[in-house]
């Protein structure tokens, strides 16, 4: 594996930087990498995209002034990185609670002087037609987004001495809600992140890409291939896998992977190991690049060559 940070950055002399598939996001921290550039409270929010991978998307898909668009921008990772690197941003989220965080976040960076336009709208993307202007069809360059992880998010965990461990924010929002699609099991999550994508894609330009980071979890015992079930979500909603990339959440060193883990994620991966489940602490997420369909090509063609 290369060691580089960057793995954009080239090993020879006056040579193009060549582009590969592992991307080395996780040299920092995710606290280092919020630190002054993120509002205290975004902390809360339950399952947060790792800022750098965001950042990578966005440079490697995108040219400055260019429009970026997460429908599922929680507290708008993906709309702060873009600012950060010269282009506008377009949000979406289901919950008012994190969408008045996105916002909170687009201001701070208006405020370090990346002032392009961002705009954060409320509502479910499922629906996006009903909540983003139509002015914004076909003009997004590129969209970045990640769906829920189901209800397996780690949140915050304090011990009380005496009183055990103690989980908070580990929660999208409330459980009742049906609309958002942490809370409504795995098949209705995969129908409705199809129509999320589906309902996206109208929103890009011809040749744009759609970035998806996804991780699998353990439902029980069993594993859920999220990543996977997402080409097939794709599928369903007229999008084409151009490539599938490896996004690092631990820091490369010395020829290891070095994970940023918590005391309690280390504690809860021995615990399980030792009862004979074959699980591994997660250094890293995976990142599907999908583009529209051409016209010509139908879904029995698509799925003939996954199959292969
Ligand atoms: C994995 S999180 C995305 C986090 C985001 N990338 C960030 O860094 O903050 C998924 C988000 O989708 C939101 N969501 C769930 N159902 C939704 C829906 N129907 N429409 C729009 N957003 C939804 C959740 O509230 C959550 O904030």
């Amino acid at each position: 594996m290369n060691p580089n940070p960057d793995p954009t950055h080239d090993q020879g002399q006056d040579c193009e930087p060549i582009p590969v598939s592992v991307w080395a996001t996780g040299q920092q921290s995710a606290a280092a990498q919020r630190a002054g550039r993120y509002h205290r409270d975004s902390t809360a929010h339950p399952a947060k995209m790792l800022p750098s991978i965001a950042a990578h998307a966005i440079a490697h898909y995108t040219r400055p002034g260019d429009l970026v668009l997460d429908p599922m921008c929680g507290i708008g990772t993906t709309l702060v990185e873009a600012l950060h690197l010269g282009r506008r941003a377009l949000g979406n989220e289901y919950e008012t609670r994190w969408a008045d965080i996105a916002h909170t976040n687009i201001t701070l960076a208006r405020a370090a002087g990346y002032d392009q336009e961002a705009t954060v709208f409320t509502g479910d993307a499922r629906t996006l037609t009903r909540v983003l202007p139509q002015a914004y069809l076909g003009a997004v360059d590129l969209i970045v987004t990640s769906p829920p992880y189901g209800d397996s998010t780690h949140g915050q965990v304090t011990v009380v001495p005496g009183g055990g461990v103690h989980k908070t924010d580990h929660r999208y929002g409330s459980t009742l809600d049906r609309g958002n699609l942490a809370n409504i099991g795995l098949g209705r999550l995969l129908s409705g992140f199809t129509r999320i994508l589906a309902a996206s894609a109208a929103y890009l330009r011809p040749g744009g890409h759609i970035v998806i980071t996804a991780r699998p979890w353990r439902q029980h015992t069993e594993l859920v291939d999220l990543p996977s079930l997402i080409l097939t979500c794709a599928d369903q909603a007229g999008l084409v896998p151009v490539e599938r990339c490896v996004a690092l959440l631990g820091r490369l060193a010395d020829g290891d992977i070095i994970a940023h883990s918590s005391f309690f994620q280390r504690d809860c991966i021995t615990k399980k190991r030792a009862a004979g489940l074959p699980v591994h602490l997660i250094a890293h997420e995976d990142v599907i690049i999908l583009k529209k369909a051409a016209a010509q090509e139908t879904s029995g063609i698509r799925s003939e060559r996954w199959a292969a």
